[in-house]
C-alpha cells in the first residue's frame, strides 16, 4: 500500500518536471522568434530611415534649383510643400514667394515699385496712409459715371482709349470708382465691416492702405444699364475680357485665383499695369502676384 503511493507521487512529482522544462522549452522557442522579430523591424526601420533621409536631400536638391528659389525662405518651402502635396515644385516656390504660406495681413511689407504702374498693393504689401498718387486725371465725363472719377495718368489716358474702343464696337463702359483715398477707404471698409462683419468683408473690401484703388491704377466699371455688381452678365465684360489687356489692363480678382489674391471674384474691377504686362498675362493667364514674383521681384 504505501510502496503503490511512494510511485504514484513519484509519478506525479516527474510530470510536473517534464511540463516545466516543456514550458522552459517554449519559452526559449519564443525567444528565438522574438529576437528574430527584432532584427527584422531594426533593418526595415534602418532602410526606412535611409530612404526618408534621401528623399529629404533629393527634395531640398530639387527646390534648390528651382528658377526662382530663394534662399532665404527654404525652410518655408519645406514646410509648405509638406502641407500641399497636391502642388508642383514650381508652384510651391511662387506660393511661398508670394506669402500664401503666411496668413493675410501679418507680416506685412511696404508695397513695391510705389508710384509707378507695376505698384503692387495686396494683402501682403501695404501702400500706407500717406500714399497719394502723384498724377491723378479726371476722366472724361463721358466714359464716367459721375463727375470726380480721377485716376493715375498714364491709367486715365489708357482708361479712355478703352472705353471709346468699346463704344466703337458698340458697347458702352464706363467708370464707377476710380481712385480712392485712404480715408474714403477707411469709411467703406468700416461700413463694410458694420454691415457684413470682419470676416466677410475681407473677402470683397481691402483694409485701408491695402487697396488697389489708392494707387490710381484700378478701375470698377459697369455699362451704365446694370449695376456694377451685374457686370460679369454683361456683353461689355466678354468685350473686355478679349480687348482690356489692348489698353494695359488686367481683371484683377477672378474665382479661381482667389486662394491667392484673397478676394472672390469681381468681373468689374480691373487694375492698369501697362499693356506689356497686359498682354503677357491674357497669353499666359496668372495672377499679378505670380507675375511679380517671377519677373519684377529683385
Ligand atoms: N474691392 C477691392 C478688393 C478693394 O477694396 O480694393
Ligand atoms: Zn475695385
Amino acid at each position: 500500500m504505501n510502496n503503490t503511493r511512494k510511485t504514484t507521487n513519484y509519478k506525479k512529482i516527474n510530470n510536473i518536471n517534464i511540463v516545466r522544462k516543456k514550458k522552459k522549452k517554449n519559452l526559449y522557442a519564443y525567444a528565438d522568434i522574438i529576437l528574430i522579430i527584432i532584427i527584422i523591424l531594426a533593418v526595415v526601420l534602418f532602410f526606412k530611415t535611409r530612404d526618408n533621409n534621401n528623399n529629404n536631400s533629393e527634395n531640398t536638391n530639387s527646390i534648390e534649383n528651382e528658377k526662382y528659389y530663394k534662399e532665404e525662405n527654404k525652410e518655408r518651402y519645406l514646410s509648405y510643400q509638406e502641407k500641399n502635396k497636391k502642388w508642383n515644385i514650381e508652384k510651391i516656390i511662387t506660393y511661398v514667394n508670394i506669402g500664401l504660406d503666411q496668413d493675410y495681413y501679418t507680416n506685412v511689407k511696404d508695397s513695391p515699385n510705389k508710384y509707378t504702374n507695376i505698384v503692387l498693393v495686396n494683402k501682403y504689401y501695404y501702400l500706407g496712409e500717406d500714399y497719394v498718387p502723384k498724377n491723378l486725371t479726371k476722366i472724361s465725363n463721358r466714359y464716367a459715371i459721375s463727375e470726380d472719377k480721377y485716376m493715375e495718368h498714364d491709367a486715365a489716358i489708357a482708361f479712355e482709349d478703352m472705353a471709346k474702343a468699346a463704344q466703337k464696337d458698340g458697347y458702352q463702359i464706363v467708370a464707377v470708382s476710380t481712385y480712392r483715398s485712404y480715408k474714403y477707404q477707411t469709411t467703406l471698409y468700416n461700413n463694410y465691416v458694420s454691415k457684413d462683419g470682419e470676416e466677410k468683408a475681407d473677402k470683397y473690401s481691402a483694409r485701408p492702405g491695402y487697396s488697389e484703388h489708392q494707387t490710381g491704377l484700378a478701375v470698377d466699371v459697369s455699362n451704365n444699364k446694370k449695376s456694377y455688381t451685374k457686370f460679369g452678365e454683361t456683353e461689355e465684360f466678354n468685350w473686355m475680357q478679349d480687348n482690356c489687356y489692348k489698353y494695359g489692363f488686367i481683371l484683377r480678382y477672378t474665382e479661381e485665383n482667389e486662394f491667392i489674391t484673397g478676394y472672390i471674384n469681381e468681373p468689374w474691377h480691373y487694375r492698369y499695369v501697362g499693356i506689356d504686362i497686359a498682354t503677357y498675362i491674357h497669353n499666359n493667364p496668372m495672377t499679378f502676384e505670380e507675375y511679380y514674383v517671377k519677373f519684377l521681384e529683385k
